[in-house]
């Protein structure tokens, strides 16, 4: 399905290995079954009290609700996300059910729901692209959040295969980089104290 390289130094589960974010997406079309399979997954996702506080704004290519989302993009990611077959937006609650506490875990839960979202789309051979460059404040507007609700990422859904053609000429020579990179394990995991 990929043929970027990932180096695990350790054997983990392939559809984690698998995964990556790509720019460039197939046209095939992605369903509404498609995503509210997706959303299903997210659905079961942990959360901090159980109170699910993602809340998900999505639109197929080619509707309203999409060209809408597409309009709070940055620049930058409307390069390239405007092949995607669908868009979504992921917000949350800021606060407890009661509205008097502020929920300091929520932005970890929508964290939670994209994760699984992320594994089911592998499984699916879908392939998916968050993006923290939106405008935020344009997008609660636009959808009509209150004010106790932040939008915090765009996410462009398709499949991998794209047409390289399509992205911009240094994004082309991003997508086709083969080796994956991440920190090693020692820089963020400590069996005792914190080491910088
Ligand atoms: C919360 C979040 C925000 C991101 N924002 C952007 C973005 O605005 N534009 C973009 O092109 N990629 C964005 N990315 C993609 C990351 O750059 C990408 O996940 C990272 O380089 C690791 O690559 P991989 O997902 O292919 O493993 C974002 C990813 C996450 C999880």
């Amino acid at each position: 399905m990929t043929e970027k390289k990932t180096p695990t130094a350790y054997e983990i589960h392939p559809l984690i290995k698998e995964r990556w974010s790509p720019r460039a997406f197939a046209e095939t079309p992605i369903t509404e079954t498609e995503i509210k399979t997706l959303l299903e997954a997210g659905r079961w996702a942990a959360s901090s009290n159980n109170l699910q506080p993602w809340r998900i704004i999505w639109g197929l290519k080619g509707t309203t609700t999409y060209d809408r989302i597409f309009e709070c993009l940055v620049a930058f990611n409307q390069s390239w996300a405007k092949g995607a077959p669908a868009l979504l937006l992921g917000a949350f609650k800021k606060d407890m059910n009661d509205g008097e506490k502020e929920n300091f875990h929520a932005l970890h839960d929508l964290g939670l729901f994209m994760g699984n979202v992320s594994i089911q789309a592998t499984s699916m051979d879908i392939a998916i692209h968050q993006m923290a460059g939106i405008d935020f404040k344009k997008a609660g507007k636009e959808f009509g959040f209150p004010d106790n609700y932040h939008v915090a990422t765009a996410i462009a859904i398709g499949r991998y295969g794209g047409n390289l053609d399509t992205l911009p000429e240094d994004l082309q020579r991003q997508e086709v980089k083969v080796t994956r990179e991440r920190k090693e394990q020692e820089a963020f995991a400590f069996n005792g104290n914190f080491k910088k």
